[in-house]
């Protein structure tokens, strides 16, 4: 990513966060064909007009999928102000807050958009994104929920055909069973490359800033895994 990295820190004290349930009903995690169309669940969408999203106009560049309270969205939009980037998210109330943190602080490079990624990126241009992330997914460990994980062959297509050659999906998970279960997914799949990513090898995470998930592991002390999938 070009240009020297800028951060910035913004005043959260302005924004008080809403209370926000854990989890949405259940059957919001499915794909919608499943769905009966309800006011609790994300819009898909056909097609996109980048004007109307944010101020840069430009079509997104960098898509962080379930960016959670967006932590990573907002740090990677400030750190590359020239950079589009949206954030994909099935909980509205923190997309709601997000863009209202993002108008507060006149950030015209990036939105959060009350999306399931389950619904699929076919409103996004083929090969047009530089990289995806895809940083602690919620893990849904029981089998009967296993469902509900968006990660899966479709997800990996969806996103195969959104990244422009040499893009990458950049990985993070602090869950065994989920890295597990994505690393084989991805092998099996076979359009992408997995690359280990650590001070050991030769590819280091690129991202100066942490997610909010990221940080509350490291609060914590819960050892957490780095990884990308390249094209
Ligand atoms: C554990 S949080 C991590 C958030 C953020 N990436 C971070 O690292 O702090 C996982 C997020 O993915 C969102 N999510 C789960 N399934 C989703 C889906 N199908 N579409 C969009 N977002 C989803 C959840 O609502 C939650 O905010």
């Amino acid at each position: 990513m070009e240009g020297a990295l800028v951060l910035m820190v913004i005043d959260y004290t302005r924004y008080p966060i809403p209370r926000v349930r854990h989890h949405v009903s259940s059957q919001a995690y499915l794909s919608a064909p499943q769905q009966q169309w309800a006011e609790w669940y994300p819009p898909t969408i056909e097609n996109i007009t980048w004007s109307e999203v944010y101020g840069i106009g430009e079509p997104a560049r960098v898509i962080d999928l379930g960016c959670g309270r967006g932590g990573f969205l907002l740090r990677h939009a400030m750190a590359y102000p020239h950079v589009p980037i949206i954030g994909l998210e099935i909980r509205k109330t923190l997309v709601d807050w997000i863009n209202g943190v993002a108008g507060g602080e006149h950030m015209h490079n990036m939105r959060a958009l009350w999306y399931s990624i389950v619904n699929g990126l076919q409103w996004i241009d083929p090969e047009s994104i530089d990289y995806a992330t895809y940083l602690f997914p919620d893990p849904w460990l029981k089998r009967r929920h296993f469902k509900r994980r968006a990660f899966s062959p479709h997800f990996l297509d969806e996103v195969n055909k959104v990244l422009r050659p040499g893009g990458r999906l950049y990985l993070a998970t602090d869950r065994n069973e989920v890295d597990d279960f994505q690393r084989s997914t991805i092998v099996r799949h076979g359009a992408l490359k997995l690359i280990e990513m650590n001070d050991e090898t030769a590819h280091r995470w690129p991202f100066a800033f942490k997610t909010d998930h990221q940080l509350f592991c490291e609060r914590k002390a819960i050892p957490y895994t780095l990884y990308c999938a390249e094209k």
